[in-house]
């Protein structure tokens, strides 16, 4: 039998299955935590850190990754603090600049609440996320593709470059991509590059419920994991 246990997130009592991940947690109970590394069902890694919460533990309080964090009895959560919405928005300001051909990575920098990009902007294609890497080893058992290199030179590969025998074309590795959404004005060209930000009406519900998902389909495409059946 699975033992539940209470956590608070931002003063909310949730009963969930212990281990759950506090990221889990908060989705399912409509207090959004934006996350870009993190699917449902999938181990999770912590790469992205968007998903940063405060733990507060004996009066102290330590900042880590919520989808790699298990849900414990008695644990109490802080999501949207000053200081982890400051964290989250350089992170998401980080990301645009790294990816800003990425639709799915405006659109949660908007859900952050950024209003600039202060760092230089990159064209790169591919933010390391891990998402393609792990649908395809985790859900379709077929570890077709993986990180190679380290450092700047780190990135996803075919083995020997080209594409294996026991690839099953499932493509679910492009369909979890946040790379494959272009922005709506459609790609930026390198020295061009931008924060989009045209998503004022669902800015709008974000601002009047800053702590709770209101479906607001910013990634639309990208599959935000409230939104999965
Ligand atoms: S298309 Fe091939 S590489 Fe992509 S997830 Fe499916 S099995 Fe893996
Ligand atoms: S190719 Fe896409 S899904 Fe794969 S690591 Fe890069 S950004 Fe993530
Ligand atoms: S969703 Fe948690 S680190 Fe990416």
């Amino acid at each position: 039998m699975p033992e539940y246990i209470t956590l608070t997130i931002d003063g909310a009592r949730i009963r969930v299955i212990e281990g759950t991940s506090v990221l889990d947690a908060a989705l399912d109970h409509g207090i959004c935590i934006p996350h870009l590394c993190h699917m449902r069902g999938v181990p999770d890694i912590g790469v992205c850190r968007l998903c940063l919460v405060e733990v507060v533990e004996n009066g102290r309080s330590k900042i880590t990754t919520s989808c790699t964090l298990g849900a414990k009895e008695g644990m109490v959560i802080r999501a949207h603090t000053e200081k982890i919405l400051k964290l989250r928005r350089n992170v998401a300001e980080l990301l645009v600049a790294e990816a800003p051909n990425s639709r799915a990575i405006q659109d949660i920098a908007v859900r952050c609440g950024v209003t600039e990009v202060r760092y230089p902007f990159h064209h790169a294609n591919c933010v390391l996320c891990g998402r393609c890497v792990r649908v395809c080893s985790e859900v379709w058992q077929s570890k077709v593709l993986g990180f190679v290199g380290r450092g700047k030179d780190r990135h996803v590969a075919l083995p020997f470059n080209e594409r294996p025998e026991y690839c099953k074309r499932c493509w679910s590795c492009i369909d979890v991509c946040p790379m494959t959404i272009t922005p709506c004005d459609g790609p930026m060209k390198e020295g061009e590059e931008y924060l989009c930000g045209k998503c004022a009406s669902q800015l709008t519900m974000i601002e009047n419920s800053p702590d709770s998902c209101v479906w607001c389909r910013l990634g639309e495409g990208f599959q935000c994991s409230r939104w999965r059946p």
